[in-house]
């Protein structure tokens, strides 16, 4: 235990953190999300989400993993003996993320690729249902093997040999990488969406307020799936991080910028993606919220279908917009992948005492199998089945029972607090307790029965 590995620098943790939220969430969750929950008046319930559970909860993993150094099962068991399943929960569920993770990644690359010869032709969406998606290469094995195989083993030969070079040398040396990488392609995709003729009736789309909309239960519900998922909260995976801090580390305000990071790199990209949007109105000669009613704006539909649509009319020299949207999609996937992956791969090694090495193999070895499943015919709506539900009661358990657990039956929120307080600038004072005790367990759990109320009608 002595020996655990660390980070190599405080910048060095929280690329690692911010790599992890950074991802596909960001990038076609959050737009669409906002869009359809009320625009520019989605920013409170979305602010109030973030600052009384996104960020609160955020504290506590780091404080947890940080105290008890070690994956989630452990340290969760290390709180309490009868939380271990808690841990493993969550480990599951990131576990079933990688699996489709995966191939979205690998769908990207395919994508960047296509980008420079505007491959999806003139029906992006039949393209992409129809040949894509069955795409095999005649040439090999008489057809049989569909071509997003390549890409995919390139994910997992990425993903799984970043994690075999360990948490300093390997996390933390690519997302180093990765981060301001994305970040400078971002930006440059964005300055030349909101360049285009119509971006500003996107925009406008997109940040005309709707208040009444913050009277909407289910609007509330939206803001709170939103802002757990992009932090990878309630997921295993800031606990096993925040194992790997050094002793003396600001874990408040490190919660803090991990935080505002993941939400300014959000708003951005709704930014970019609707002045995208409003592009391709302007050249349809239509309205922004015919389009996304047609269209959609939001997932595999948003990437896939609605975008490459968007590149090719775009004027000048379009595959490079495709080509950065695409990449992004790659950096912002890869990096969030990694840290799923490495939560089970930490959790299997300290369960069952294996290297770091075998754990690698049998956890990523498993998943990459199963990721398999998706690059079949039936391999969208599979995905679009599992997503759902981990989307709509995964995340929402998990974040429950954790909080739950870790507030009303273990020896209360005060024991973390004092460990947080001790070593970080910013004091927590009760209204985090109140937050996480309180709030966040009422909301979650109204959050479920909404849920499960909207499956059954
Ligand atoms: N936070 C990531 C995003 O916004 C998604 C993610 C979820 C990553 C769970 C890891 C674990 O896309
Ligand atoms: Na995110």
């Amino acid at each position: 235990m002595e020996n655990r590995s660390q980070w190599g620098s405080r910048a060095g943790f929280l690329f690692a953190a911010m790599g992890s939220a950074i991802g596909l969430g960001n990038i076609w969750r959050f737009p669409a999300t906002a869009y359809e929950s009320g625009g520019g008046a989605f920013i409170i319930p979305y602010l109030f989400a973030l600052l009384t559970a996104g960020i609160p909860l955020l504290i506590l993993e780091y404080t947890v993993g940080h105290k008890h150094r070690g994956s989630a099962p452990k340290s969760l068991g290390r709180v309490r003996k009868g939380f271990e399943w808690i841990g493993w929960w969550q480990v599951t569920i990131a576990f079933i993320i990688s699996t489709y993770y995966a191939v979205i990644i690998a769908w990207a690359i395919m994508y960047a690729y296509y980008s420079f010869g505007l491959t999806w032709g003139d029906d992006p969406t039949s393209f992409f249902v129809g040949d894509f998606l069955t795409l095999t290469d005649p040439g090999t094995f008489g057809g049989l093997v569909p071509k997003i195989l390549l890409p995919l083993l390139v994910v997992w030969v990425i993903t799984l040999g970043v994690l075999s070079k360990g948490v300093k040398k390997g996390i933390e040396r690519a997302n180093k990488f990765f981060i301001p990488t994305l970040v400078i392609l971002f930006t440059i995709m964005v300055i030349r969406a909101v360049t285009l003729p119509g971006a500003a009736d996107g925009l406008s789309a997109f940040f005309t307020p709707d208040w009444s909309s913050i009277a909407d239960p289910q609007v509330w519900v939206a803001a709170y799936g939103q802002i757990f998922f992009s932090l990878s909260i309630a997921f295993a995976i800031m606990v096993t991080y925040a194992s790997y801090l050094p002793k003396k580390s600001d874990i408040t305000n490190n919660a803090f910028i991990t935080g505002f990071a993941n939400s300014s790199f959000e708003i951005l990209a709704g930014i970019g993606v609707f002045a995208a949007i409003g592009f391709m109105a302007f050249t349809y000669d239509t309205s922004v919220s015919q389009l996304a009613a047609e269209k959609g704006v939001g997932g595999v539909g948003l990437a896939f279908m609605v975008f490459p649509e968007i590149v090719s009319q775009i004027p000048g020299i379009p595959r490079i917009f495709g080509f950065l949207f695409f990449a992004t999609l790659v950096l912002a996937g890869l990096s969030s992948l990694i840290s799923i992956t490495e939560t089970y791969v930490a959790a299997v090694s300290e369960k069952f005492n294996i290297s770091r090495g075998k754990s690698i193999a049998i956890g990523g070895g498993l998943s990459a199998l199963i990721s398999l499943l998706y690059a079949t015919r039936g391999g969208l709506n599979l995905l679009d089945t599992v997503d759902h539900f981990i989307n709509s009661y995964g995340v929402a358990m998990a974040g429950l029972f954790e909080v739950v657990a870790l507030a009303w039956f273990a020896k209360g929120l005060k024991g973390f607090q004092s460990h947080a307080n001790d070593i970080s600038d910013i004091r927590l004072g009760t209204w985090w307790r109140v937050c996480l005790g309180i709030i966040t367990p009422i909301v979650l759990g109204y959050m479920l029965l909404q849920n499960l109320r909207s499956e059954l009608s």
